[in-house]
C-alpha cells in the first residue's frame, strides 16, 4: 500500500504537526509522490512525472542494487564507527580513488550541512583563525554555523551579517559585475577576493577559508569563468587560508567528464577540504568531508574526539559503495556528457525561439535556463519563472526556478536521463513559453532568428497580471505573505 491518508487529509495533518517553515514544492496545489523509479515519480492516482529536480536520486530513484545493498547490510549489522567494520574503510578507499591524492582522509556525516560545518571547524582549527569568505548568493547548509556563511539565507532573513564572514561577488559572467565581454573575468573576479582579504587585513582581521560550491546551484546554476578557482586559490593560500570546494550538488559525475565539479576548473586546481552529500547516497542520508592528512592532523591536535553516531555507519557505506559500482556500471558519466550535451543543444534551439530565454548554461547533466523579460537588459522574469514551473507540472514535468532573482529553471535530474527524456522536456517547454510569450504580447521568433535581432515587446504588465494570476505565488507579495513559501518551495526545496 502506498498511501495511508488521503491527499487531502496529508496536506490537513501535514499543517498540523509539521512545522510550518518546512514548505513544500508548488504549495498551491502540492503533488503527493507515493513511488518512483529511475527518473519517473508517480503521484496518489498513478500520472507520472518526469524528474528535473532531484539530483539526489543520482543513479535514479530506487535504483535496485542500491536498495539491495542496503536491505542486506540492514539484515546484518548496524552499528556505529566506533567498531571496527570494513563498510567504512571500503568505500573511504573508493571514495578517495576518486580524488587527487593529497585528499585522502575522510570523515563521514549525514548531511551536507554536517558535511560543510566539519569543514569550517577543520579550517579553522588548522589555519587557528576564524573569517571566511563566501559568495554572493551561496547556499552551503541549515545549521547556525552555515546560515551565517550562506548570503542566499542570511541577505532574506533578518540576520546581520556577521562582522567574520566577507561576501564575494559571485562569479557570474552572465548577470555579474564582469560580464562574457569582460577580457579576463577570471583574474577580474578574483580580484575582488584579493580585495576582500586586503581589506581584511587592513582591519585585523585573518582568513581562514574560502568557501564556495565549484558549481553555484542556488545562486543559478553558476559556472565560474575558467581559471577563477585557481587564482582565488592562490590569493586564499597567499593571504594563509584554505580553499573548501562543496560539491554537496555538483559532485559525483554530475559534470560529466569529470568525477567532481572543481576538477572542471582544471587539472592543476586542488582544494584542501571538499564537502559532499546529496546524490552520495541516492537517497539515504550519506555525505561526508574530505581533506589532507596535514590538515587531519591539526584537527586532531585539539584533542577532541570527533563522533558521529550514524556517520560512516556500515549500512550508510554500503549504499555509498553500490551508487559508485552504479555509475561505473552505467556509465552515468558518459550519459551526463552525451544526453546533457543533447539536451543543451536542444534548448539553444528553444532560445532562438523564444524571447524569454536569455541564457541557456550548464555543464553535463547541470543545466540553467535564464528568464528574461528584455534580452538586452536581462530584467530577470521571475513571475514568468514560476509561472513556467506551475505549467510544467501540469505537463508532468517537474522544474524548479531558483538564483537571487528565482528566475533560473534549473535541470538536475537524475543521471539516468534519457535522449528521449530530453525531448519531452524540451517539447513541453516550448509548448509552455509559446503560450506565455502569446499571451503577453511578445513574439516567438522563428528558429532561424539571429539572436541579435530578437528583442521582446515591451511587457504588458497588466497583461502578465492577468495571466499570472492563475499562477500560484507569482508576485513578490504573496511569496512573501507566505514566508517566502511558493518560492521557498521552488527554490529550497529544489535543493532536497
Ligand atoms: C551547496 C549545498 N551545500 C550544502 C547543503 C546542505 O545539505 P543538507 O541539506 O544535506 O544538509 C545544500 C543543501 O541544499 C547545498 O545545496
Amino acid at each position: 500500500m502506498c498511501e495511508l491518508y488521503s491527499k487531502e487529509a496529508t496536506l490537513a495533518l501535514r499543517g498540523k504537526h509539521i512545522g510550518p517553515s518546512c514548505t513544500v514544492f508548488f504549495a498551491e496545489d502540492p503533488v503527493k509522490i507515493v513511488r518512483a523509479g529511475r527518473q519517473y515519480m508517480f503521484d496518489e492516482r498513478g500520472r507520472r512525472y518526469l524528474d528535473c529536480i532531484n539530483n539526489v536520486a543520482h543513479v535514479g530513484h530506487c535504483h535496485p542494487e542500491v536498495v539491495e545493498a542496503a536491505q542486506k547490510q540492514m539484515a546484518l549489522l548496524n552499528t556505529n564507527s566506533r567498531f571496527l567494520h570494513d563498510n567504512i574503510v571500503a568505500y573511504a578507499q573508493r571514495l578517495v580513488a576518486t580524488l587527487p591524492p593529497q585528499l585522502c582522509v575522510c570523515y563521514f556525516t549525514n548531511s551536507g550541512s554536517e558535511a560543510n560545518d566539519l569543514a569550517l571547524r577543520l579550517a579553522r582549527r588548522f589555519r587557528g583563525r576564524h573569517d571566511v569568505i563566501t559568495l554572493e548568493h551561496a547556499y552551503h547548509g541549515h545549521l547556525s554555523s552555515l546560515i551565517e556563511i550562506s548570503p542566499y539565507k542570511f541577505q532574506k532573513g533578518k540576520d546581520d551579517q556577521k562582522e567574520f564572514v566577507h561576501v564575494a561577488p559571485a562569479p557570474d559572467t552572465y548577470r555579474g559585475k564582469f560580464r562574457e565581454d569582460h577580457a579576463d573575468p577570471a583574474s577580474a573576479y578574483a580580484a575582488e577576493v584579493q580585495g576582500i582579504i586586503e581589506d581584511a587585513h587592513r582591519r585585523g582581521r585573518k582568513i581562514a577559508a574560502f568557501i564556495a560550491e565549484s558549481m553555484q546551484s542556488c545562486g543559478g546554476q553558476i559556472i565560474p569563468p575558467a581559471d577563477y578557482f585557481r587564482r582565488v586559490a592562490e590569493h586564499i593560500r597567499g593571504a594563509g587560508g584554505v580553499f573548501i570546494a562543496d560539491e554537496v550538488q555538483v559532485g559525483f559525475g554530475r559534470s560529466g567528464r569529470h568525477f567532481w565539479g572543481f576538477q572542471v576548473h582544471g587539472e592543476d586546481f586542488i582544494p584542501d577540504i571538499v564537502t559532499m552529500g546529496k546524490p552520495m547516497g541516492n537517497g539515504h542520508p550519506l555525505a561526508c568531508v574530505v581533506t589532507t592528512r596535514e590538515i587531519a592532523e591539526a584537527f586532531h591536535g585539539s584533542g577532541m574526539e570527533y563522533f558521529n553516531t550514524f556517520g560512516g555507519n556500515p549500512v550508510s557505506c554500503a549504499v555509498g559503495l553500490a551508487v559508485l559500482d552504479v555509475i561505473e556500471k552505467e556509465d552515468l558519466q558518459g550519459n551526463a556528457i552525451r544526453v546533457g550535451n543533447y539536451l543543451t543543444e536542444l534548448l539553444n534551439k528553444q532560445k532562438a525561439k523564444h524571447t524569454l530565454i536569455g541564457d541557456i548554461r550548464g555543464i553535463g547533466l547541470f543545466i540553467g535556463i535564464d528568464l528574461v523579460r528584455d534580452r538586452e537588459r536581462r530584467t530577470p522574469a521571475t513571475a514568468e519563472a514560476q509561472h513556467v514551473t506551475y505549467k510544467m507540472k501540469e505537463k508532468q514535468v517537474l522544474l524548479s526556478a531558483d538564483g537571487p532573482h528565482r528566475n533560473v529553471l534549473k535541470i538536475k535530474p537524475p543521471m539516468c536521463f534519457t535522449r528521449e527524456d530530453a525531448e519531452f522536456l524540451v517539447e513541453q517547454l516550448d509548448g509552455v513559453l509559446t503560450v506565455l510569450e502569446e499571451s503577453i504580447g511578445t513574439q516567438t521568433e522563428p528558429a532561424n532568428s539571429s539572436e541579435n535581432t530578437l528583442h521582446r515587446t515591451k511587457m504588458p504588465e497588466e497583461a502578465l497580471r492577468e495571466l499570472l494570476r492563475g499562477t500560484p505565488d507569482s508576485t513578490e507579495d504573496a511569496s512573501r505573505r507566505r514566508n517566502g513559501v511558493c518560492v521557498h518551495c521552488m527554490t529550497k526545496g529544489s535543493r532536497r
